[in-house]
């Protein structure tokens, strides 16, 4: 029997539509379209497809979790500001009960404050700062490397 590829849910938040023009000396020219295919790359070199999504609004991120829970083998996400302020996509991201990674170009931790909290960590499987566009790659092998294990484990 050949089980289906795992399908990894990209999500993006607001302003990363803008990724190659917004603030280069933070976050450098790479755009959403070489992230994306970055990602792609990694994931199906090690059998697995990506949907990704990219929204400038708190609610049609979570409808887009909720939409995809069943389907999804799990989630790397840059939540992008939302990262900072949102209770409620951290809710969406502990019910859907999937493993998330946590993304982030820049080193939210050399920034500002009120970038220093992130309300959705403690949901996450784990975060990746501060590695710019590779950050997202680490991210896809701890993801399919998590869900190996787990799925492993589940089959013994
Ligand atoms: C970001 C960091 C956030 O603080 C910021 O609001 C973003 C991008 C990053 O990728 O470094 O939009 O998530």
């Amino acid at each position: 029997m050949t089980l289906p590829a795992p399908l990894i849910l990209l999500v993006h938040g607001p302003n990363l539509n803008l990724l190659g023009e917004r603030n280069p000396a933070v976050y450098g020219t790479t755009t959403l379209v070489d992230i994306e295919a970055d990602v792609a790359g990694a994931a199906n070199a090690r059998g697995a497809t990506v949907l990704a999504f990219q929204s400038n609004h708190e609610g049609a991120l979570i409808d887009f979790l909720h939409q995809h829970r069943k389907i999804a083998a799990g989630v790397v996400i840059n939540a992008g500001a939302y990262t900072h302020t949102s209770v409620a996509l951290r809710d969406a991201i502990e019910a859907v009960q999937l493993p998330v990674v946590e993304v982030h170009l820049s080193n939210t931790h050399a920034r500002e404050a009120f970038r220093h909290v992130s309300l959705i960590a403690p949901v996450c499987l784990g975060q990746v700062t501060g590695l710019g566009r590779a950050g997202y790659g680490v991210a896809v092998q701890l993801l399919l490397d998590h869900v190996a294990t787990r799925d492993g484990a589940a089959a013994r």
